[in-house]
C-alpha cells in the first residue's frame, strides 16, 4: 500500500510513501481515494492532513503514465474528493513537489510547508500544459501574474515566495507530519472552515499586455516555443469561463499538448539524459556507486580552475597543482573572482562560497595527488606533455585511483600507453566554462575499464552534469559532428558567397542561441584551429576544410577580443558587425580552392548545418563511437546549443522521415549507411536504438 490513514486525535493523516519521489501513479490516487473516505466516515474527525514520507510531498505525475490513457482512478475524482471534503483538507510539503503533486496541494483548502520546500509547475520544460486543475486553481491562489510566472518559467520557488504569493498559508517545523497535524489544530480552534480553492473569485481577465510582458520576461526559455499559447489560453478559461468547464478546456489542451513534437522532443531529451548513465552490458546495480571525495587537477588554466570549481561546488576537495606559483596565482585568482562574483549576483550565499573556495588547495607538487580518487590533468594540449604528466601521476596515486585527461582532440588510448594501468585511464571532457556547462564527455579508452567508466558516470552525477560515454573516435562525438558536419559547411557557404549574418540568422531562427560565425569569433577563432592542427594528426582533411577561420587565425583576427574575426566589433562592445575584410578573403579563398558562388537558399543553410549532423551522427553510431542516437542527441542539446525543444539532431531527423531526410542528404553528401538501412527498412533512429536494447 502506498498511502496508510492514521488518526491524531480528532486530526487523519493520509500519508503518502511510494518511493523514491512519490511519484503519483494508480496506487497512490486509489489509496488517497481510501483515505479521504475513512476519514469522512469517522465523526470524531475534524480535519484531514496530507503528507508524504521520505524525501518530498509527491513530486508529480508518474512520467510512464504519460502519453498512455492514464490507469484509474482518474486524477479528476482525486482532485474533487479533496477540494469537496466537508472538513479542512491540509496539504503538508517538504521537499520537492512538482507539477501534479502541487496540483494536488492546491485542491486540498490549506497549504503548509517546511521552510526547505521548493516547489514548482515544471510542465512546461516537457512541453506539457498541467492538466489536474493547475491551470485554474493557480491563479485564484497567486493571482494571474504569478501564475503566468511559475507556468511559463517552470522553475521552482522556495517556501517563504510560495507564501508571498500566497501558494501557501504557512511555514511549519522540519518534521512535516507534526507540523501538518499543528497547523490543522490552530485552523480547528480557529473554526476554519473548509476552503475549496474553485470556491475563490475567478482571476481577472489576461490582458496582452500582462501576456506581453510576462513573454518579455520569460523571452529566453520561450523562444521557438509553443507551450505558452496553451497556457494563455487555458488562463483565460480561468477568468471566463465557470470552473468545470474551465477544467474541461484544461484537460483537452493539456492531452493536445502530449501530442505536440515539441513535446515529445522535450521528453526526449529528459529520458535520454536519464538513460546515457546506463550502458549496455555494464550492469551497474552490481557495483557499488564509487565515492568521489578527494580530486586533484593538474593545470590551472581556463579548463583546470573550471574543473576545479565543478569539483568544489559537487562537495569534492580539490589539489590544484601548476608547475609555477604564478601560474597558480593566477588560477586560484580566477577561481576567488568567480565565486565572489556568484555571491554579488546572489546566485550563493556567503558562506557557501567561503566553503566552496575552502575545498580548493593549490599545489606546486604532483604528491598532492597522493589521496585522490580522481586525477584530472587540464595541461596545454600537447601529446608528449600529457602522455608524460600522466605518466609521471600513475605511480603516486592510489592503485585505484582513476587518472583522466580533459584532452579535446587527443587519442585516449595512445596518451594511455605509458600509464602502468591504462584501465584505470579515461578522458572527462569537460566545456567551457568547466563549472557552468552540463555535458561532459566521457571518452573511453580501448583499455578502459567497466569500472573505470562507471566512476566517470557517478563523478558526473556528483557534479550535476550529464556524462554521456563516448568512443575514442577523431574529435569524440560532438566536435567530430561540428567540425566535419555544422560549422564546416557554414564555411564553405562562406566561401560560396553567403553572408555570415545569413547563416546565423538562419540557424538562430531555427533554435540555436547563437549563429556558427557567431560562436566562432565568441569562443575565438585560433580555438578551433589549435584543436584542428591536433586533430589533423590524428587524421587529415583535405581543403578547404575551415580555410577561412585558418586564415583568420593566421592573420591575427581572433574574433572578439581582437575586435576583428569573422565580423567586426568596436571597442569594449561585443554587437557583430559587418566586416568587408571577410569579404575579400573568401574570394581570394574561394578563389585559391576552386569554390564557385552560388545562390543559396535559406532552405539550405539550415539542411546543411543540420542535415550534415544527422549524416555524421549516423556514421558514429555506425562506427560504434556513440551507444545510443539518444546519446548523440544529449550531447548536442546539453553542450553545443541544439534547440532542446527539436530534441537533438536525431530526434530532429526521426521527426522529419528518415525517407525524406535521406532526399536531402544525397543532394549534398554521400549518404552514411546506417541511414540508409533505416530509409530502407522504414525504422527510425527511435526503433534503432530500441532494437540494440537500450
Ligand atoms: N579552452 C577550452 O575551451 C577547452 C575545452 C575543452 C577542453 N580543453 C582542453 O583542456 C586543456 C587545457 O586547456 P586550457 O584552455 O585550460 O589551457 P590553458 O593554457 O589555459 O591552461 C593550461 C595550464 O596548464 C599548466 N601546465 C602546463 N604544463 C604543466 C605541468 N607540467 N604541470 C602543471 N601544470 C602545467 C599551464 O601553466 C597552464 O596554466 C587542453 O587539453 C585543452 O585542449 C579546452
Amino acid at each position: 500500500m502506498s498511502v496508510s490513514f492514521e488518526t491524531r486525535g480528532n486530526v487523519a493523516v493520509a500519508l503518502v510513501d511510494r518511493p523514491p519521489v512519490n511519484a503519483i501513479d494508480a496506487g497512490v490516487r486509489a489509496g488517497l481515494l481510501d483515505a479521504i473516505a475513512r476519514a469522512a466516515a469517522d465523526p470524531a474527525i475534524d480535519a484531514l492532513v496530507v503528507a508524504c514520507v521520505g524525501r518530498t510531498f509527491m513530486s508529480g505525475a508518474d512520467l510512464s503514465e504519460l502519453g498512455s490513457s492514464i490507469p484509474p482512478p482518474p486524477y479528476a475524482a482525486l482532485l474533487g474528493a479533496l477540494e469537496n471534503f466537508a472538513k479542512p483538507v491540509i496539504a503538508a510539503m517538504h521537499g520537492t513537489p512538482m507539477g501534479g503533486g502541487v496540483e494536488i496541494a492546491m485542491a486540498c483548502h490549506y497549504r503548509c510547508a517546511t521552510a526547505g520546500t521548493r516547489l514548482g509547475m515544471p510542465e512546461i520544460t516537457l512541453g506539457i500544459l498541467p492538466g489536474a486543475g493547475g491551470t485554474q486553481r493557480l491563479p485564484r491562489l497567486v493571482g494571474i501574474e504569478g501564475a503566468l510566472d511559475l507556468l511559463l518559467s517552470g522553475a521552482p520557488i522556495d517556501a517563504k515566495r510560495a507564501r508571498e504569493l500566497g501558494l501557501i498559508d504557512e511555514i511549519i517545523g522540519d518534521d512535516v507530519v507534526e507540523g501538518g497535524v499543528g497547523f490543522a489544530r490552530q485552523l480547528i480552534e480557529r473554526r476554519a472552515g473548509a476552503r475549496p480553492t474553485r470556491a475563490r473569485p475567478a482571476p481577472p481577465p489576461l490582458s496582452e499586455s500582462m501576456i506581453a510582458a510576462a513573454v518579455a520576461r520569460h523571452a529566453r526559455g520561450l523562444k521557438g516555443r509553443t507551450t505558452q499559447n496553451l497556457v494563455f489560453e487555458s488562463l483565460r478559461a480561468a477568468s471566463d469561463l465557470p470552473f468545470d468547464e474551465g477544467l474541461k478546456l484544461e484537460a483537452r489542451l493539456s492531452a493536445n499538448s502530449l501530442e505536440t513534437i515539441e513535446s515529445r522532443a522535450l521528453r526526449h531529451v529528459f529520458f535520454a539524459e536519464r538513460a546515457c548513465g546506463r550502458i549496455p552490458g555494464i550492469e551497474s546495480s552490481s557495483a557499488p556507486t564509487p565515492e568521489v571525495r578527494r580530486a586533484a587537477v593538474i593545470g590551472a588554466g581556463t579548463m583546470g580552475s573550471g574543473i576545479a570549481m565543478a569539483l568544489a561546488d559537487g562537495g569534492v576537495s580539490v589539489s590544484l597543482i601548476e608547475r609555477n606559483q604564478a601560474a597558480l596565482d593566477r588560477g586560484l585568482k580566477i577561481i576567488s573572482d568567480n565565486y565572489t562574483q556568484s555571491m554579488q549576483r546572489g546566485r550563493i550565499d556567503a558562506a557557501t562560497a567561503a566553503a566552496r573556495r575552502a575545498l580548493i588547495q593549490g599545489s606546486l607538487a604532483f604528491e598532492s595527488a597522493r589521496d585522490a580518487d580522481v586525477v584530472i590533468e587540464a595541461v596545454f594540449e600537447d601529446f608528449d606533455l600529457k602522455r608524460s604528466v600522466l605518466a609521471q601521476i600513475d605511480p603516486i596515486v592510489r592503485p585505484d585511483a582513476v587518472i583522466a585527461s580533459n584532452t579535446s582532440s587527443l587519442s585516449m588510448t595512445a596518451l594511455a600507453s605509458l600509464v602502468a594501468r591504462p584501465e584505470r585511464v579515461i578522458g572527462l571532457h569537460f566545456f567551457s566554462p568547466a563549472h557552468v556547462m552540463r555535458l561532459l564527455e566521457i571518452v573511453r579508452g580501448a583499455r578502459t575499464s567497466d569500472a573505470t567508466i562507471l566512476f566517470a558516470l557517478a563523478l558526473a552525477k556528483k557534479l550535476r552534469k550529464v556524462g554521456v560515454v563516448v568512443g575514442d573516435g577523431f574529435g569524440f562525438v560532438g566536435n567530430r559532428m561540428m567540425l566535419d558536419g555544422y560549422f564546416r559547411e557554414a564555411e564553405v557557404m562562406l566561401l560560396e558567397g553567403v553572408a555570415p549574418e545569413r547563416i546565423d540568422a538562419v540557424m538562430e531562427q531555427f533554435g540555436f542561441a547563437m549563429g556558427p560565425n557567431r560562436v566562432n569569433d565568441m569562443a575565438g577563432v585560433d580555438v578551433g584551429t589549435r584543436v584542428r592542427a591536433e586533430l589533423a594528426k590524428r587524421e587529415s582533411r583535405p581543403p578547404p576544410y575551415h580555410v577561412v577561420s585558418d586564415s583568420l587565425t593566421a592573420l591575427g583576427h581572433l574574433g572578439q577580443k581582437t575586435g576583428r574575426g569573422i565580423y567586426r566589433y568596436e571597442a569594449s562592445d561585443r554587437t557583430p558587425l559587418p566586416n568587408p575584410e571577410l569579404k575579400l578573403l573568401t574570394q581570394a579563398l574561394a578563389e585559391k580552392y576552386g569554390v564557385a558562388a552560388r545562390e543559396v537558399s535559406d532552405e539550405e543553410i539550415q539542411e546543411r548545418c543540420v542535415l550534415s549532423l544527422v549524416n555524421i551522427g549516423a556514421q558514429i553510431l555506425d562506427e560504434d563511437l556513440a551507444y545510443r542516437a539518444a546519446d548523440i542527441d544529449v550531447v548536442w542539446t546539453s553542450g553545443y546549443g541544439f534547440p532542446r525543444w527539436r530534441g537533438g539532431p536525431m530526434f530532429y531527423a526521426d521527426t522529419l522521415d528518415i525517407e525524406y531526410v535521406v532526399s536531402r542528404i544525397e543532394k549534398y553528401w554521400p549518404v552514411a549507411p546506417l541511414l540508409r538501412q533505416l530509409a530502407s527498412d522504414g525504422r527510425t533512429f527511435a526503433d534503432w536504438d530500441r532494437a540494440r536494447g537500450s
